[in-house]
C-alpha cells in the first residue's frame, strides 16, 4: 500500500516513518512532482489541513494526507494557533517566530501552551480528520538544536527538557504529530490497509 504524505519537509517525514514504519510506503509530494507550495489559507488548523489534502488529492488523484499544526499560547489567547508557520514574517522563518513569541511573553508567568495536530486524510474518495495534543510550557529562553520550529523554546508536559533537546526518539513517542499519527494508523489498521508490527 502506497499513500501521499503531502509534506517536503523531512522533520515530519521522518517523525511520520518512524511511527508507521516499513508497514505503508509514504510518497512525498516532491516524488509525485508537486514542488509549488500548497495553500493553507484557512482559519482553522483542521481546515488547512483538509486544504491540503484535498489540493494533492485533485492533483494526483490518490489516496493522501496532509497534517497541520499550531501552537496555542493560552497568555496570548491561543497565538500563534493556526498563524504558527508565518507569525513574524511572511515566510517560515522558525527563528524569527521564536525570538516573537518570546518577546510576547516577556515578563508573563502564565506559559502554559499547547502543539495541536490536524491530520487530513483522503481515502477512497472519504475524508477524514484525527487530532493530537501536547500540553506544555514555554520556556523563557532556547535550549536545544534538534527538531524543528518551536522545539527549542517548549517543554512537554511532565518533561524537563524542550522537545529539541530530546532525542529524536522522544520527542516521536509522545508529540501531538505521534498523537495524531497513531491515531491515522489505528484507523487504517482497522480499515485492514496497514498490518499490525
Ligand atoms: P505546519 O503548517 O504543520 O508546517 O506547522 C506550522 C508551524 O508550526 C511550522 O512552521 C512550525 O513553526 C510549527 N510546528 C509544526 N510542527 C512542529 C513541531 O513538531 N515542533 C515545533 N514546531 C512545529
Amino acid at each position: 500500500m502506497e499513500i501521499i504524505f503531502a509534506t517536503n519537509n523531512t522533520h515530519k517525514l521522518d517523525e511520520v516513518r518512524a511511527i508507521l514504519g516499513k508497514r505503508i510506503h509514504l510518497k512525498t509530494l516532491r516524488q509525485c512532482g508537486i514542488t509549488e507550495e500548497i495553500p493553507e489559507e484557512q482559519p482553522t488548523i483542521e481546515g488547512n489541513a483538509l486544504q491540503k489534502a484535498r489540493y494533492v488529492h485533485q492533483r494526483t488523484g490518490s489516496d493522501c494526507f496532509a497534517d497541520d499544526t499550531g501552537l496555542e499560547v493560552d497568555a496570548l489567547n491561543g497565538a500563534p494557533g493556526v498563524h504558527s508557520a508565518r507569525y513574524a514574517t511572511d515566510g517560515h522563518d522558525f527563528a524569527a517566530n521564536r525570538a516573537l513569541l518570546l518577546e510576547r511573553l516577556h515578563g508573563t508567568t502564565n506559559r502554559r501552551a499547547r502543539f495541536r495536530t490536524v491530520i487530513a486524510l483522503i481515502l477512497d474518495e472519504r475524508e477524514y480528520t484525527f487530532e493530537g495534543i501536547v500540553e506544555g510550557h514555554i520556556t523563557e529562553c532556547e535550549a536545544g538544536e534538534g527538531g524543528f520550529g518551536y522545539d527549542p523554546i517548549f517543554v512537554p508536559e511532565g518533561c524537563t527538557q524542550t522537545f529539541a533537546e530530546m532525542p529524536a526518539e522522544e520527542k516521536n513517542r509522545i508529540s501531538h504529530r505521534a498523537r495524531a499519527v497513531e491515531r491515522l494508523a489505528a484507523f487504517l489498521q482497522g480499515e485492514g490497509i496497514l498490518t499490525s508490527e
